[in-house]
């Protein structure tokens, strides 16, 4: 089965196509991020009109990339939320409309399940595969979950960000250090330069039980760091960055540890843009019992292979969206309907 994936929640035109037999065989993205960099943040408007302009073409590219024509797609998988939803919109309408056309099916992917499922897109042979049932932690810029993973489509979500997500926090923080948008990255790489010890910032949330984050009070203690300091040299950025740095991933490895001893689970799957942090990844698999699984870093930020790819499991399920163009801003996860059972096909 050949399926078109196309992802357009947020700030990248995603667009590949997954082949049940071969995997994934072609992959294109075209990042928004110079243009919303002057702004210091996703403009929406911006955003749906460059979505409008890249898709279609993006679309031609997979298929000349896999020596494929139209007519060979087997079905077709959007991002229909959560997201921004006039970005939404336009993978939406043209993807619905497309596999309307081709008279094949379509399917509305769930970003956040799509960000899941990315570390197994892996081969069926490699033993590094997660075990089911397994522990997720999804922490991107929209999302920070710890999510119970009984099957595909089977999800208990163990606790959530009560305010910021931690890449929100990762990007507001590198805001406030003068370092541009997306900032995820941007402290990362400066906090390598950074002195440990000089600050120790909170780690909020984790001196009671539960599973939930905050992360709003952290963005403060950074802003007030950075206020006591008179002329902030590259130093001092440097260190601020590695003690924020330091917190968020010591904050998550706690609550990962917690949420694998609550549910006896031994496998654990880190996905979203956060993923790639390096330093998170060095503590989860250095601190924890248990068996760490990630994407690989292109597949940790959004793209369209993971939505490719978590369509293709609902398209072989029996799964296929209505003709209507749905798309939903918000759209907890634990709404959406198990793999084995047949959705809304009308
Ligand atoms: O999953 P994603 O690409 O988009 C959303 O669905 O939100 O995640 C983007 C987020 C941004 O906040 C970005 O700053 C963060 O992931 N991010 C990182 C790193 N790479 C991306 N944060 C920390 N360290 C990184 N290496
Ligand atoms: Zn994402």
């Amino acid at each position: 089965m050949l399926v078109l994936g196309i992802e357009t929640s947020c700030d990248e035109t995603g667009i590949a196509l997954y082949d049940s037999e071969r995997g994934l065989i072609a992959d294109a993205l075209d990042s928004q991020v110079a243009m919303h960099a002057e702004y210091g943040g996703v403009v929406p408007e911006l955003a749906s009109r460059d979505h409008i302009r890249k898709t279609i073409p993006l679309i031609r590219q997979v298929l000349r990339d896999a020596g494929a024509a139209i007519d060979d797609l087997d079905g077709v998988a959007y991002t229909a939320g959560p997201g921004l939803i006039g970005a939404l919109m336009v993978g939406a309408s043209i993807g619905r409309s497309l596999a309307y056309g081709l008279g094949v099916p379509a399917v509305e992917v769930h970003h956040m399940e799509a960000h899941l499922l990315a570390p197994l897109m892996t081969d069926e042979q490699d033993n590094s595969r997660p075990v089911l049932p397994f522990v997720a932690l999804l922490v991107s810029g929209g999302h920070t979950q710890l999510v119970r993973v009984a099957a595909i489509g089977h999800y208990e979500i163990l606790g959530e960000s009560v305010d910021d997500a931690a890449g929100e926090a990762f990007d507001k923080a590198a805001k406030m250090l003068g370092l541009g948008y997306p900032g995820g990255p941007a402290l990362a790489a400066l906090a390598r330069s950074g002195t440990p010890g000089r600050f120790k910032f909170p780690r909020p949330m984790t001196d009671r039980p539960g599973l939930d984050f905050s992360f709003s009070g952290l963005k403060t203690y950074t802003l007030n760091t950075v206020r006591s300091i008179d002329s902030l040299t590259d130093q001092d950025k440097a260190d601020i960055a590695y003690a924020f740095e330091e917190a968020v991933v010591e904050t998550l490895t706690i609550k990962c540890r917690r949420a694998l001893e609550a549910t006896s689970v031994d496998d654990l799957v880190v996905a979203g843009g956060v993923s790639a942090n390096v330093q998170l990844r060095k503590a989860l698999e250095e601190r924890l019992d248990a068996t760490v699984h990630y994407a690989p870093p292109a597949l940790c930020t959004d793209n369209g292979a993971m939505i490719a790819f978590a369509g293709y499991q609902r398209l072989a399920a029996g799964q296929s969206a209505p003709l209507a163009i749905r798309t939903r801003a918000r759209w907890p996860m634990d709404e959406l309907p198990p793999l084995t059972e047949k959705a809304d096909d009308g």
